[in-house]
């Protein structure tokens, strides 16, 4: 079979937020990228996925040239809501920090995305197949891929594997070249999506005796809920109906009889986990995002995770382009493992605080309600916890 040669500067793995983010911060800095995306663009905007935005990434969005809709359709939350043992305590994030968080759903954000990308005419090749980094511990790296039954080359001088945590580039790695470090939680996350307005203007997450419990939205008509579940629960035994009569017994009175339901347009179960693989550059290829790291949903961390990853890239690749530095390029792994390992710990927290854990009893319960009791009560474990909550400096 002939190869079809090309060649760009960055050859980045990937369309999700990470890829395509990066793809538009290098744009806006005079650098060319190709995306290789093995799904449609149809197929990833299929996808739901959480919606809380930093500041930080807020901004890296307006960097990007992408904020228009964001800003006009986004909601800004001051705080959010903690249901512990049926009472609720406010976080106020603004009045704690004098940061804000904007709902914006990643959907959205990828929309936009993809339109900015192609108004400037940078390519993106769809349904691209057998995509394969290769040569990276060398000055000339390649991608290979098929596309249409045609085998291609792409040249570049630096590979971004922006592919997430089921993607080929991490597993390009020589196994001996890379250290992988993993936490599994012993439950799942049920989540329906729902067109009816939210049950509260906040976020409200909620620990009961039953399982944690979170009440998200993605607009003012629009609800994300969520319920813990069992890992071998199934879907098809989830009717809507047997899913709101748990997310209301987990509920405060009050908001349980609040609650707006109707059929639900999403529901899916996510497993939890804590992922991390170090370093995160192998010669001329580096990991950002989820092909890099994974947090459990619990402090919403993973978009805004990949979005400062590829702030500290797209610096990197910067200084190098126009200053002809390498020392972004060299420092990259542990600034961006700096502020992973961070989120990791908060959304490690935020999930062992939060959740029933089911093996757990006897001390490890009683410290749970404590740290619990603490945190409704103590105005320092409220600021830790809205720093955190609203996104570490970057
Ligand atoms: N070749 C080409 N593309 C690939 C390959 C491959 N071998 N493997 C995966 N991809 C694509 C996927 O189809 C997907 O579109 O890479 C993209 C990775 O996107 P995400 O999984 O969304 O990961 P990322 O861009 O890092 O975004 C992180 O997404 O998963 C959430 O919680 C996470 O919100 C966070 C954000
Ligand atoms: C969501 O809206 O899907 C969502 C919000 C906050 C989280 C996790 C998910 O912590």
């Amino acid at each position: 079979m002939s190869t079809q040669a090309g060649r760009t500067q960055v050859g980045i793995i990937g369309a999700g937020p990470a890829g395509l983010l990066l793809g538009q911060l290098l744009h806006r800095m005079g650098i060319e990228s190709v995306i290789l995306e093995q799904r449609s663009a149809e197929y990833v905007l299929g996808r739901i996925r959480a919606g809380v935005l930093e500041q930080g990434s807020v901004h890296l969005m307006e960097q990007a040239g992408c904020a228009d809709r964001l800003h006009r359709e986004g909601l800004i939350h001051d705080g959010t809501l903690l249901s512990i043992g049926g009472e609720n305590h406010r976080i106020d994030f603004r009045q704690r920090t004098g940061k804000t968080v904007t709902i914006y759903g990643q959907t959205e954000l990828t929309r936009d995305l993809m339109d900015a990308r192609a108004a400037c005419g940078a390519r993106t090749v769809y349904e691209a197949e057998d995509v394969q980094p290769v040569d990276f511990d060398g000055d000339h790296p390649r991608l290979l891929y098929r596309k249409d039954g045609v085998q291609h080359e792409l040249r570049c001088d630096f590979i971004a594997g922006c592919d997430g945590y089921h993607g080929i580039s991490r597993t390009s790695v020589p196994q001996a070249a890379i250290q992988l470090f993993e936490r599994v939680y012993p439950f799942g996350w049920l989540g329906v999506l729902v067109d009816r307005p939210p049950v509260s203007e906040e976020l409200i997450y909620t620990h009961h005796e039953r399982g944690f419990a979170l009440c998200s939205m993605r607009s003012h008509s629009r609800s994300r809920y969520y319920v813990q579940c069992r890992l071998d629960d199934r879907v098809e035994d989830w009717s809507d109906d047997r899913f709101y009569d748990e997310l209301r017994r987990r509920l405060p009175r009050e908001t349980a009889e609040a609650l707006q339901t109707g059929p639900s347009i999403e529901k899916s179960i996510a497993p939890l986990r804590s992922f991390v693989a170090e370093p995160l550059r192998f010669g001329r290829l580096f990991l950002a995002g989820d092909a890099a790291h994974i947090v459990p949903p619990t402090g919403a961390k993973g978009l805004n995770l990949a979005a400062s990853d590829v702030f500290y890239l797209a610096e990197a690749l910067r200084d190098y382009y126009q200053e002809k530095s390498k020392a972004g390029i060299d420092g990259y792994s542990a600034r961006a493992l700096r502020r992973v390992w961070k989120a990791e710990r908060f959304s490690w927290w935020m999930t062992a605080t939060l959740h029933i854990f089911p093996e757990s009893a006897g001390f490890d319960r009683r410290i749970q309600r404590a740290e619990l009791d603490y945190l409704a009560q103590s105005d320092a474990a409220q600021t830790a916890l809205a720093e955190n909550y609203v996104g570490l400096p970057f």
